[in-house]
Parts: C-alpha cells; structure tokens; sequence
C-alpha cells in the first residue's frame, strides 16, 4: 500500500453501471467525513483525458493494438504519478473508474496482445501500484451495451466491437478476481443499483476499518 491511503477500483464491461456507484461509494464515504478523490481511466490529469480522446475517437479505427495499449499505459502513468501517488501519500481514499485490469481484460485478451504481457507493462507504467480492493460489477455484455446506449448515442471505438470482443473481456474480469478473491469484489450488475451500493459500502467499511487497525 502506498502512503496511508486506500485505493479502490470499479472494473467491468460497457453499462454495467460503474459510473453511478462509483460516485456512490464517494458520496458514503463523503459524509463520514473523509478525504475522497474520484477518478477515471483513461484520464484524470490533463495529460492522460488527451489521451483518452485520441484513443475514443472513432477516427482512430484501426490503431494498431500495440499502439493502442502503449497510449492507454501512458495515460496511466501520468495519472498514477501525478494524481493517484499523491493522493494516497496524504491519506485519502482515492475511486477510480477503471485501472490495469481493463488493460488487461481489453488488450491483453479482447485485442489478443496476451494477458501476461499487458500485466507487466501496466506494472512497469504504474511503477508497481495495486489497488486494495477492485470492485467488479459484472453484466452480460448483451444488457451492458443496450444500457450504455447502442442504437442510440454513436458508439466509442471500444463499444463498436463485436460480441465476442465484449465477452472476452467479462471472462478476463472474472478470471482475475477468482485468482485473486481477498482483493476482488465481484457484484452482479443487474441487481437493484440500492441494493448494489449497499453492498460495495459495507465491503469497503470494513476494509477501512481493517485498514485503519493497521496503519495505527
Ligand atoms: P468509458 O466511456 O470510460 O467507458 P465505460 O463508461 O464503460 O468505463 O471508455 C473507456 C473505454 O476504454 C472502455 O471501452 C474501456 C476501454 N479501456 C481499455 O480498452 N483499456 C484500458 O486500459 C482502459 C482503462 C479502458
């Protein structure tokens, strides 16, 4: 853990409703008077949203996949260096809206660039820093992409990709929280978003409160 800080993630495919209860969780942990930093990925620090519009923009179809993952881990190092590291060195709990498993879930198998090489390039860009807890709220990729808006808004780059792309990346977060499930919340995303946030702030209530008992 770096600092005193705690650092808690939301991973999951498109319309699982991330969005919503990050800001949630903030609002919980708000009013018991802490010090909260909410965020997202790609972005965060003016550096990295640049980047994340390169990357979202559907006239960038056709980046090659190397490139594409090399931008995403760039915009996380800038945001990690600048944002997150000193966020957590003053003690705050710090949300973020996506973070290496995406790249992991989205390069590493959707693009097919390998699950082990995009781990180790996000650890090399993030200098090593893990969250204490990931939030996976998880959706069939069918409902999620009805949700986020297909037929009615224009799609982002990633959101145009075929069904398959989409359930790669589900199976990618499930397979990273079974392998890992002390770190790892796993919520079905098509439960009542009440009940939903009830359950991610109680997860992280106690979290804390082991987390404070140790830090003193
Ligand atoms: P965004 O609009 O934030 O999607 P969502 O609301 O679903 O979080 O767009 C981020 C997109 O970028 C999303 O499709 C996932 C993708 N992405 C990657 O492919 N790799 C990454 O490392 C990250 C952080 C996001």
């Amino acid at each position: 853990m770096a600092g005193r800080g705690l650092f808690v993630v939301f991973e999951g495919g498109e319309g699982a409703g991330k969005s919503t209860q990050v800001q949630q969780l903030a609002t919980r942990l708000q009013d018991q008077g802490r010090d909260v930093v909410v965020t997202r990925e790609p972005g965060g620090v003016p550096t990295a949203e640049a980047i994340r519009s390169l990357l979202l923009d559907t006239r960038s179809a056709g980046l090659d996949p190397r490139a594409e993952a090399l931008l995403f881990a760039a915009a996380r190092a800038e945001h990690v260096a600048r944002l997150i590291r000193p966020a957590m060195s003053r003690g705050a709990v710090v949300i973020c809206d996506r973070y290496t498993d995406s790249s992991v879930a989205y390069q590493g198998l959707g693009r097919g660039l390998g699950v082990r090489r995009i781990a180790e390039l996000s650890a090399w860009a993030t200098d090593g820093l893990l969250p204490d807890a990931t939030v996976v709220l998880d959706v069939d990729p069918s409902l999620g992409l009805v949700r986020a808006g297909r037929g009615q808004t224009p799609l982002d780059r990633m959101e145009s990709e075929p069904a398959q792309f989409h359930d790669q990346v589900r199976r990618a977060f499930l397979d990273r929280a079974d392998a890992d499930p002390d770190r790892y919340l796993v919520i079905d995303a098509a439960g009542g978003r009440r009940q939903i946030a009830a359950q991610i702030g109680d997860y992280i209530d106690s979290l804390l409160m082991r987390h404070e008992q140790n830090n003193g």
